[in-house]
């Protein structure tokens, strides 16, 4: 019998260099059966890529296995075709009205006063004083939403974060839930006060009545999506600078413009926040030769197929020009990531900011991993503008 190998996601040495063991998983069990996590778990690229695409085979919606879940609790991540349709077209709209032009430069903005604030300190910590409030300032402008309080907003962000591992570790739902009813009381508040503030909560207002969306659909999505960015993003900017960090030469590659957004999309295949994501098979489907029974769970770890050298040649390098680059670091299919655009926008944004800054940033010890598993981020990175 062969030793299948242990899938621990919040291993210290998974949570700090996953890509060895997804490259053992992908190799000797590409889908097989996680007990704990009551899910199979799928490494390879063109399995993942399947799962996300085929959503009459794969669901989110809970009912389509017979679920009871209710109505008035729906939003864009738990509804599926058809039913999906109107409100991600309203909220694609939603974002292509916004002008991201001015989002960039504001954030831009921000991001230079906190590197001047920190440019004389012998070490600051990246994620504290830099990943956090700039994620924060770039997803409240591109809301249009008076900035929450950082610090008590980024502990209703962990908690959230930490509920999507409650499969590991059932201690994480209670904070977790407490921690969405707050948001939720946020988003209310952002939607019942009208401010009108250009952003993209005032444009999903004005088209609202003329869709076809029921209101209670936007009402549970907004908090969903506000988080959905602040997450991501915040999450990015840790990884995408310590990926810089450990490249020595790649941010000055940078300075060569035609470079970014091809460069940016590799940062994210290459170390996203978004390990994985799940669905529950609505029909029996075969998936790598695996019978998957109606109502499993499946676990498609994205940031495994976006290492799967079949997709990716040279899969283990940083190749800013890679050319495709079809990654699934932002899913794919019809619940691939709404704010794809923005988010890039927002990592390119701080990669300029780090082209302009008041000396060249340096790591002074070592970084803290956050124990999470479905998004992977950082608690601590040291750093320096110093010499
Ligand atoms: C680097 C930044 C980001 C990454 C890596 C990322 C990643 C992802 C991934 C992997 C998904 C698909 C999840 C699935 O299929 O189950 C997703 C969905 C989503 N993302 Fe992003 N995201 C980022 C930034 C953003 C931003 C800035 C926003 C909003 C402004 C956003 C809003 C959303 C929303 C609303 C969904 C749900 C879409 C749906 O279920 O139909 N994301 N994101």
């Amino acid at each position: 019998m062969p030793v299948l190998p242990v899938y621990d996601p919040l291993d210290p040495a998974t949570l700090e260099d996953p890509y060895p063991l997804y490259k053992q998983l992908r190799e000797e069990t590409p889908v097989f059966w996680h007990k704990r996590m009551n899910s199979w778990v799928l490494t390879r690229y063109n399995d993942c890529r399947e799962v996300l695409r085929n959503h009459e085979a794969f669901a989110r919606d809970r009912r389509r296995v017979g679920e009871d879940v209710p109505e008035f609790r729906q939003n864009l991540q738990s509804l599926d075709p058809p039913q999906l349709g109107p409100l991600r077209s309203l909220l694609i709209n939603a974002f292509r009205a916004q002008d991201l032009d001015a989002i960039a430069d504001r954030t831009r903005e921000r991001v230079m006063k906190i590197f001047e604030s920190v440019a004389d300190e012998s070490e600051f910590d990246w994620i504290h004083r830099v990943a956090a409030p700039a994620a924060l300032t770039v997803t409240s402008e591109l809301f249009g939403v008076e900035e929450p309080d950082l610090h008590e907003y980024a502990d209703i962000a962990d908690a959230i974060t930490r509920r999507m591992d409650a499969g590991l570790d059932p201690a994480v739902i209670a904070p977790g839930d407490f921690a969405r009813k707050q948001l939720n009381a946020l988003a209310d508040e952002w939607l019942e006060h009208d401010e009108g503030r250009p952003g993209l909560l005032t444009t999903v207002k004005e088209t609202l009545a003329a869709s076809r969306v029921p209101d209670h659909y936007i009402r549970n999505t907004t908090g969903v999506m506000f988080n959905a960015s602040y997450g991501t993003v915040f999450a990015a900017a840790g990884n995408f600078v310590h990926t810089l960090l450990n490249h020595p030469g790649t941010l000055d590659e940078f300075r060569n413009e035609t470079l970014l957004s091809s460069g940016v999309e590799e940062l994210i295949r290459f170390d996203g926040p978004a390990q994985a994501t799940s669905r529950i098979a609505a029909q029996p489907a075969q998936l790598g030769g695996t019978v998957i029974e109606p109502g499993q769970a499946i676990i498609t770890l994205l940031a495994a197929a976006n290492r799967d050298p079949d997709e990716f040649p040279n899969s283990d390098e940083l190749v800013l020009d890679r050319t495709p680059n079809r990654h699934l670091g932002f899913g794919w299919g019809p619940h691939a990531c709404l704010g794809a655009l923005f988010g890039n926008m927002a990592i390119r944004e701080i990669i300029r900011c780090l082209l302009q800054a008041p000396g060249t940033l340096r790591q002074t010890g070592e970084p803290v991993r956050r124990t999470t598993a479905t998004v992977r981020s950082m608690d601590f990175l040291p750093v320096t503008f110093g010499a």
